[in-house]
């Protein structure tokens, strides 16, 4: 059996510095569990076709000029992207999960901007995959990644603006916890034990320890996000691996066969 590598990257800073490293041979799974990988996971749950992730606004104004049908969907500072920052176009969504209800988005394509879930997605494009983690089909993708063994796996938190999120280091921690008979012999990095202790600290209210978590906080102070909070600890809500893929647009891989 090939020897295995299991990492967690907690910070904003380690993902800006992977340019520098070859991801060639590694499976990365992006974790922004509040709210970006579980919005995009929501989407693709309630039937997009694909979700283009990009860093700019910029970026998303252009896609959809050339694809007048693609719906705009973003956030900065927590709430829907302002026609004063977009050049006075309307986005169709922000990043709430609720939003993306099958009414709203069944058969359309997205771009989306986000602060950080769509720039750790960006940073991982070199490697050989590039999934996406939330609570909302945690199951589905450590399913997926049992099937396939990669031999190096790096879970990614997108964190808070430039910190370290609570959230995101407890979604890795629960993947490392389901993917620990597979991995928990191989190379296991430092952060991945501190991950995994955390979610074993936390799994019994992680509504409580996610509500307490900076970006926690700031969406249960708005009363139209707080439920983003409780919807984004769900277990297990969709059957689905979301992976992006070398075209950089992020889709399903539908449901997964049993066994
Ligand atoms: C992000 O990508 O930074 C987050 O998803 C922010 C948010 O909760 O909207």
């Amino acid at each position: 059996m090939m020897p295995t590598t299991l990492e967690v990257q907690f910070a904003p800073a380690e993902y800006a510095l992977m340019t520098g490293r070859d991801l060639r041979q590694t499976v990365c799974v992006v974790f922004d569990v509040l709210r970006a990988t579980s919005t995009m996971v929501t989407a693709l749950g309630h039937g997009a076709t694909g979700i283009l992730p990009v860093a700019e606004i910029a970026e998303a104004l252009s896609i959809r000029q050339r694809r007048p049908e693609v719906l705009l969907a973003g956030e900065r500072d927590g709430v829907r992207i302002e026609p004063n920052l977009a050049g006075g176009r309307e986005f169709d969504l922000g990043n709430s999960p609720r939003e993306f209800t099958a009414e709203r988005i069944g058969g359309r394509a997205i771009a989306m901007t986000t602060t950080n879930g769509t720039r750790a997605l960006r940073a991982c494009a070199p490697a050989a995959a590039v999934l996406l983690g939330s609570f909302l089909n945690l199951r589905a993708t450590a399913e997926f990644i049992e099937q396939q063994h990669p031999s190096h796996l790096l879970l990614v938190g997108s964190g808070t603006l430039d910190q370290t999120a609570y959230e995101d280091v407890l979604g890795a921690g629960a993947l490392c916890d389901l993917l620990w008979p597979q991995y928990g012999g191989g190379a296991v990095s430092d952060s991945a034990l501190i991950a995994r202790r955390l979610f074993h600290l936390e799994q019994k209210d992680l509504l409580i320890a996610v509500a307490q978590s900076r970006n926690g906080r700031r969406l249960m102070a708005q009363p139209d996000l707080r439920d983003d909070v409780a919807f984004c600890v769900q277990r297990d809500l969709f059957s689905l691996v979301a992976e992006m893929g070398k075209d950089g647009l992020v889709s399903s891989k539908g449901r997964l066969e049993p066994g």
